[in-house]
């Protein structure tokens, strides 16, 4: 593949998305599939674009394997409009909504069903650790609404790997950050939310799914807009969508059926990318990883060196070398490597080629 100028790129979100996809949309940006008009300029009530946003929704269900008690929904606001859109929604008069608190995310996710004044219980945190680990003990109560998590959590590098049982109460994901990165099961959930700019397209639209016995549960004096029931009744297009983020959406989705082979292949992909860059970490005394190894996160990898000056100069330089978003969260410091689906193995191992001679240079 030809790079061209362009770097390997490991930042959070926005972040990389798959070459392919961006040279399709060069190709058929300015007159799209014979329209005459860019997909930016064509009528959300058009046919070009209920085509795109219904490829968009067969093959995010395809991917994942969903049946038709799930609805595909593509809602503005981000994954941050979505801490309170659950509560609003999907909490039950006189019951519990349950949350574990495994980072910055989930403390906001909570705050906001806080803020709506639920009953919020928080049933398990990795707090006492700086969020360095996943919880595994805690006990769901079986009347709870719901059990929302954060099954990556971007900014400390920690990731789910097998997802909590809460029985049959439903469970509601955060995935902004690893969604489409493995397959799971999905019939445990009630409600999976992704800000789109991570791991599936652009930034302006998250990616909402939504079993259909959950919609019953939207009560009736919440605003149109914020109501789930009015973008699964209007294929989410109540008013106009971020038509070019689903189109972006539409293409990443062909690229991981088409070019990868599914969600199977990508997350053998991304375990082999994790290996390589965990394997730097864990030969070396230079790079301390900052996740508890057995809560290490595919797509965010999280590591310090020996101070902060040295963690500057590793940025800068690795910067120079074509490898650029390394630095860790504004909040945390240090650094780190989101490696989402659209980072190859080339470009991880572009990633530890540089850390073993930076590590000889200054170990
Ligand atoms: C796990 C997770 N949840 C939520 C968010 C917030 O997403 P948004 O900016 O789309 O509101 C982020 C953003 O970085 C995230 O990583």
């Amino acid at each position: 593949m030809n790079m061209g100028n362009r770097i390997h790129n490991f930042n959070a979100g926005p972040a990389a998305l798959p070459l392919p996809v961006l040279e399709e949309i060069q190709r058929e940006l300015v007159d799209y599939k014979g329209s005459g008009m860019s997909i930016l300029e064509v009528s959300h009530r058009s046919k070009w674009f209920d085509d795109v946003i219904n490829e968009a929704v067969e093959r995010t269900k395809r991917l994942l394997g969903l049946g038709d008690d799930f609805e595909i929904l593509f809602v503005q606001g981000g994954a941050s409009l979505q801490f309170c859109m659950i509560p609003m929604n999907l909490a039950l008069p006189g019951k519990q909504v349950e949350y574990i608190n495994t980072g910055t995310w989930s403390t906001k996710a909570i705050q906001e069903a806080q803020i709506l004044g639920k009953d919020v219980a928080v049933i398990a945190s990795s707090e006492d650790k700086n969020f360095s680990y996943i919880p595994r003990d805690f006990v769901v109560n079986p009347d709870a609404a719901y059990l929302h998590f954060t099954s990556n959590n971007t900014i400390k590098g920690t990731q789910w790997g097998r997802f909590p049982d809460a029985g049959g109460v439903p469970l509601i994901c955060d995935m902004s950050s690893d969604i489409m990165s493995r397959p799971f099961d999905p019939r445990p959930f009630g409600l999976i939310y992704a800000g789109a700019q991570k791991n599936i397209g652009p930034a302006g639209t998250a990616l909402v799914i939504i079993r259909k016995d959950m919609l019953e549960r939207v009560p009736d004096g919440i605003p149109t807009m914020l109501k789930y029931s009015t973008f699964a009744g209007k294929n989410s297009m109540f008013n106009t969508p971020a038509c070019f983020v689903i189109y972006t959406i539409s293409l990443v989705m062909k690229w991981l059926e088409e070019e990868i082979g599914g969600l199977d292949k990508m997350e053998m992909l991304n375990r082999e990318k994790g290996a390589r860059i965990y394997g730097c970490i864990d030969g070396s005394d230079f790079y301390q990883g900052t996740a508890a190894k057995e809560s290490r996160s595919l797509m965010n990898v999280t590591f310090r060196l020996p101070g902060e000056d040295l963690e500057k100069r590793f940025v800068a330089e690795a910067m120079e070398e074509g490898l650029g978003g390394l630095k860790g969260h504004r909040s945390v410091g240090g650094c780190r490597a989101s490696i989402y689906n659209a980072t190859g193995i080339d470009g991880v191992s572009a990633l530890v080629d540089f850390m073993k001679e930076f590590e000889k240079k200054n170990g």
